[in-house]
C-alpha cells in the first residue's frame, strides 16, 4: 500500500488530465516572450489577481526573492512575521540577492497586527535602515495555514501606505485563503503592490509560481528573473499544467480543508496528541506531542504508512491535499489512534 503522504501539499503529482495537457501544450521560447501557453497562463493569473501583468517563475522562493528585489534597494528593511517563509526557509537569500535586512515581528498565530507594524517602522535617521516593504504571508504556513481576513490585510496595507512602504504578499496558498474566506483572490491581492501564487502546492502542478503586479514592476521582475537564473525556454509544458490546475483542480481546495478538519477532529480524540480543531483554517494541521517526542513519533507513524513532518520538538505538521482521499485521512486517524493506545500516559 502506498503511504498516506501528509508531509506537504507539494508532494502532489500531476493528474492524468494534467499530463495530457502538458503533452499537448503549444510552446515557444519564453525568454523571447514567444511561448503562447506561458503567455496565456500569465494573462490568466494577472486577470484572476486583478493585476496588470504577471510572470511565470520556477518556484515560490524565486517569486518571493524577485518581489523583494524589485521593491527595494540595498540597505533597506523589510518588515515580516517571524514565522514567515522568507525569514526562515529561503537560505538568507534576501540578504544575499537584494542586500536587504529582514525585520521580524512576532505575530499572533502567524498574523501581524497593524499597530505592531506601525510601531516597527523606522524613523528617518542617518543611523537606521529605511523601512521599505511590509511582507505578508497568506495563508501563514508555519502557523498552521492560518488565514488573514480581508479586513486585516486592508488595515495592514493602510499602515504601509501611510509610511510609504510597498506591500508584498506571499500567496503560496492564497488559493486556500480565498477558498476558506469565500472571497476572490483578487480582493485579497488588491492591497498588495506585488504578489504571487503557487501552482505546485495544493493545485497539483509539478512546477511553477506566478508573480503579479503593475506592468512596470513585472517588467523589472522579468529582468530580475533572468538575473537570478530563472529564464526558461519551452516552459509552456509547465504552464499548461498550471492552466489545467486552475480549470480543474482549484475547485477541489475546499475539499482539502474538509479533510484537514476531519483529521484535526480525529487527532483531538486521541491523547497524548493535542490540538484545537477550531484553529485549523485551511489544509494545514499542526498538533502537539508530549515530552518533545516529535522525532520519535514521526518515524513510528512512517512505519505505519503515514508520513508527517516534525515542526519542532513537540509539534507535528500534517497537510492535506488532492492526492490523499478522505478514506486516506480516516486511515491516518486510525494509525494515530493505534499510536495513542500504545503510548504511555503523558507525564503531566
Ligand atoms: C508560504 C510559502 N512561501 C514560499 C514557499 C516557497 O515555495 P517553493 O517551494 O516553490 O520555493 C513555500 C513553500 O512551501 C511556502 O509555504
Amino acid at each position: 500500500m502506498s503511504p498516506i503522504d501528509l508531509r506537504s501539499d507539494t508532494v502532489t503529482r500531476p493528474s492524468e488530465g494534467m499530463r495530457t495537457a502538458m503533452y499537448e501544450a503549444e510552446v515557444g521560447d519564453d525568454v523571447y516572450g514567444e511561448d503562447p501557453t506561458v503567455n496565456r497562463l500569465q494573462e490568466r493569473v494577472a486577470d484572476r489577481l486583478g493585476k496588470e501583468a504577471a510572470l511565470f517563475v520556477p518556484s515560490g522562493t524565486m517569486a518571493n526573492q524577485i518581489c523583494l528585489h524589485v521593491l527595494t534597494t540595498p540597505g533597506e528593511e523589510v518588515i515580516l512575521e517571524r514565522g514567515s517563509h522568507v525569514f526562515n526557509y529561503e537560505t538568507g537569500a534576501a540578504g544575499l540577492l537584494s542586500g536587504v535586512q529582514l525585520h521580524p515581528l512576532s505575530g499572533t498565530r502567524g498574523r501581524l497586527k497593524p499597530s505592531q507594524v506601525e510601531a516597527a517602522v523606522r524613523p528617518e535617521a542617518d543611523v537606521m535602515p529605511r523601512t521599505r516593504v511590509l511582507s505578508i504571508e497568506n495563508t501563514a504556513n508555519k502557523a498552521g495555514g492560518v488565514v488573514y481576513s480581508l479586513d486585516r490585510v486592508q488595515a495592514l496595507a493602510a499602515v504601509a501606505r501611510e509610511h510609504d512602504l510597498a506591500v508584498h504578499l506571499d500567496g503560496a496558498r492564497l488559493w486556500n485563503a480565498a477558498a476558506a474566506l469565500d472571497v476572490t483572490e483578487e480582493r485579497l491581492a488588491a492591497p498588495a503592490d506585488i504578489t504571487w501564487v503557487a501552482l505546485s502546492k495544493g493545485l497539483g502542478a509539478p512546477v511553477g509560481s506566478v508573480v503579479a503586479g503593475s506592468a512596470p514592476l513585472i517588467d523589472e521582475a522579468r529582468r530580475t528573473r533572468k538575473q537570478f537564473g530563472g529564464g526558461m525556454r519551452q516552459a509552456g509544458l509547465l504552464a499548461a499544467a498550471g492552466l489545467y490546475a486552475l480549470d480543474h483542480h482549484r475547485p477541489d481546495l475546499a475539499r482539502d480543508h474538509e479533510k484537514a478538519r476531519r483529521l484535526a477532529n480525529g487527532i483531538a480524540e486521541c491523547p497524548p496528541f493535542s490540538i484545537d480543531p477550531a484553529m485549523v483554517d485551511t489544509n494545514i494541521v499542526m498538533f502537539g506531542v508530549p515530552d518533545d517526542t516529535a522525532d520519535e513519533v514521526v518515524p513510528h507513524l512512517r512505519d505505519q504508512g503515514v508520513l508527517v513532518k516534525a515542526f519542532g520538538p513537540s509539534t507535528i505538521r500534517a497537510t492535506t491535499h488532492r492526492d490523499v482521499s478522505m478514506e486516506g485521512i480516516e486511515q491516518a486517524v486510525d494509525v494515530l489512534h493505534a499510536y495513542a493506545d500504545r503510548a504511555p500516559a503523558p507525564t503531566s
